[in-house]
């Protein structure tokens, strides 16, 4: 499939999808939005793209945002229709597998929102994430008033949506907004090694642990460990289980299949 507004690469089970609006800072407007979903979907159910990575075109921008400028014309309406079933950052939250935001420069908004929908958030020095809907007379409605105080805490999280003012990347790891910092010369490599260090393992187990994780953020206690038992039978059940715990007792690296 070919998309006009972002870039997708498959390689070495690990697909890399890259917003491809640098002159804008690859702010999401409704085009990048759909391109997304539509590569979301196209890459689910693909074996060859076990982990996904997720980043901004050029050196200055993850995503800088919502595309402001789509905003001025659009009707209350209009807006909700763009804004139904959560969009773009609810198909990459249920992205059943692995998912990895890569960050160079700003990842403001709606941008921060999409590293927040992702599991895991590497940085590099360049990193800016914020929240700045509050300036514009909004708040965030990608889920950033959700799931920023899930992931910081809660005073962190009105400190940012309430100021809007972005934090830079060492106070975000400080936070535990972003997982990994890293030199910007070595942003890519890390990044990669990280999904190739999941992408080598069963795609099945990798879907279920994900799902386990996720049901963590939403369930209380006792609901999450009776569907974490449930999940680990189901990898009790699958090859790949057959296949690892045989490979290991033969002393050899295993073959998993997904199954
Ligand atoms: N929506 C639409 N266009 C955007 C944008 C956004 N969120 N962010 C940047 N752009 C555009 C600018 O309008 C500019 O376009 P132009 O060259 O046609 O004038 C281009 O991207 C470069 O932006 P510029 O501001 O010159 O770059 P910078 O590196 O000096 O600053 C930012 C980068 C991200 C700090 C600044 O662009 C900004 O504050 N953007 C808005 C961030 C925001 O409020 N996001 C939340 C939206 S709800």
């Amino acid at each position: 499939m070919s998309y006009d507004t972002i870039l997708v690469d498959v390689a070495d089970g690990i697909a890399t999808l890259t917003v491809n609006r640098p002159d804008k800072r690859n702010a999401l407007n409704a085009a990048v939005r759909r391109e997304i979903v539509q590569a979301l979907d196209a890459l689910r159910d693909d074996d060859a793209a076990r982990v996904l990575v997720l980043t901004g075109a050029g050196d200055r921008a993850f995503v800088a945002g919502a595309d402001i400028a789509e905003f001025e014309a659009r009707t209350p309406v209009q807006q909700r229709e763009s804004m139904e079933g959560g969009g773009v950052f609810e198909a990459l939250a249920v992205f059943p597998r692995p998912t990895i935001a890569m960050i160079r420069g700003y990842a403001l908004g709606g941008g921060c929102e999409l590293a927040l929908a992702c599991d895991i958030r590497v940085a590099a020095p360049s990193a800016r994430l914020g929240q700045p809907e509050i300036r514009l007379g909004l708040l965030p409605g990608g889920g950033g008033t959700q799931r920023l105080p899930r992931l910081v805490g809660y005073g962190q999280a009105l400190r940012l949506i309430l100021t809007g003012e972005p934090i830079d990347a060492a106070e975000a790891l400080r936070i535990g907004l972003v997982d990994l910092l890293v030199e910007e010369a070595e942003l890519e490599a890390r990044t990669r090694a990280l999904a190739a260090a999941m992408a080598a393992h069963s795609s099945l187990a990798l879907r279920l642990a994900k799902e386990a994780l996720r049901a963590s953020q939403e369930m209380p206690l006792s609901a999450g460990l009776r569907y974490e038992r449930e999940l680990f039978i189901t990898a009790f059940s699958s090859e790949d289980r057959a296949e690892g715990v045989r490979a290991f007792l033969e002393k050899r690296q295993p073959e998993f299949r997904g199954r």
